[in-house]
């Protein structure tokens, strides 16, 4: 499916998920309404748009990203909780297992369309909350690289995106590893989803190679020599 699908599904996700799926509630709670991040927040994106794109997210990470239609696949929660809390040292953060922290400093200073970089940090974030991690055994480079390529797949990506072919490492995270997970999407369709169904329980360098015959440093070579480097 081509990148802009993310707005093209919501609907089509919207109507799976009115059947079968029992109510997952999307929490929004400005903890910071009263620093000038937080009534940024308030002015600017809101609360109604805030549970409206948590909604659209899930559905697009279940059914579009992980292929997880069956509901058994799926990271089953009552709630997803959003906080918009004052803090430093990075734009948002994943934390228990239901729980997002967004800060009121990258708020602050955002510019351009805040909603839309807004709803890039959301894919990310919502990402970690519903991906398997091999029960804690994951690499975290691996971790934020499928995070990023929810990102990337949703054609929602930032100026300054890693582009195909960057990087020094398969593992480096982020956006280097988002590439790379494309790249390897490529060579077996829905590689990211089916890495991720594999990770359910624990992690393994090895599945790389399960799912396209190839140990991964192969295919990182492969990867970094089909575009020049
Ligand atoms: C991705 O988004 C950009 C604008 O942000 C747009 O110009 C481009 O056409 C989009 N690509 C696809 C494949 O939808
Ligand atoms: C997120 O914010 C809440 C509310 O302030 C706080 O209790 C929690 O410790 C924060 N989590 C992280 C990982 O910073
Ligand atoms: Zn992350």
């Amino acid at each position: 499916m081509a990148p802009h699908s993310f707005f093209l599904c919501t609907f089509l996700t919207f109507s799976i998920s009115f059947h079968g799926i029992a109510a997952l509630e999307y929490r929004v709670i400005n903890i910071a309404a009263a620093t000038p991040g937080g009534i940024r927040f308030n002015n600017k994106i809101g609360y109604p748009f805030t549970k409206k794109i948590m909604g659209t997210i899930n559905n697009y990470i279940w059914f579009v990203v992980f292929q997880q239609n069956d509901p058994a696949d799926q990271k089953q929660l009552d709630s997803v909780n959003t906080y918009i809390v004052e803090f430093e040292g990075a734009e948002g953060i994943a934390w228990g297992n239901n729980n997002i922290n967004v800060s009121t400093i990258y708020i602050k200073d955002l510019v351009g369309d805040l909603k839309w970089q807004f709803t890039s940090l959301m894919l990310h974030e919502m990402t970690h909350v519903f991906q398997w991690n091999g029960e804690g055994t994951t690499p975290s480079g691996l971790i934020e690289g499928i995070a990023d390529y929810t990102v990337l797949r949703a054609n929602h990506t930032q100026w300054g995106f890693a582009n195909p072919g960057d990087g020094d490492r398969w593992d480096q995270g982020y956006d280097v590893t988002a590439r790379f997970l494309e790249y390897c999407d490529g060579i077996i369709p829905f590689f990211v989803a089916k890495l991720n169904k594999l990770m359910r329980v624990t992690y393994d360098v090895k599945y790389f190679e399960d799912l396209t015959g190839k140990p991964v440093d192969q295919l990182w070579h492969e990867y970094k020599a089909k575009y020049g480097h």
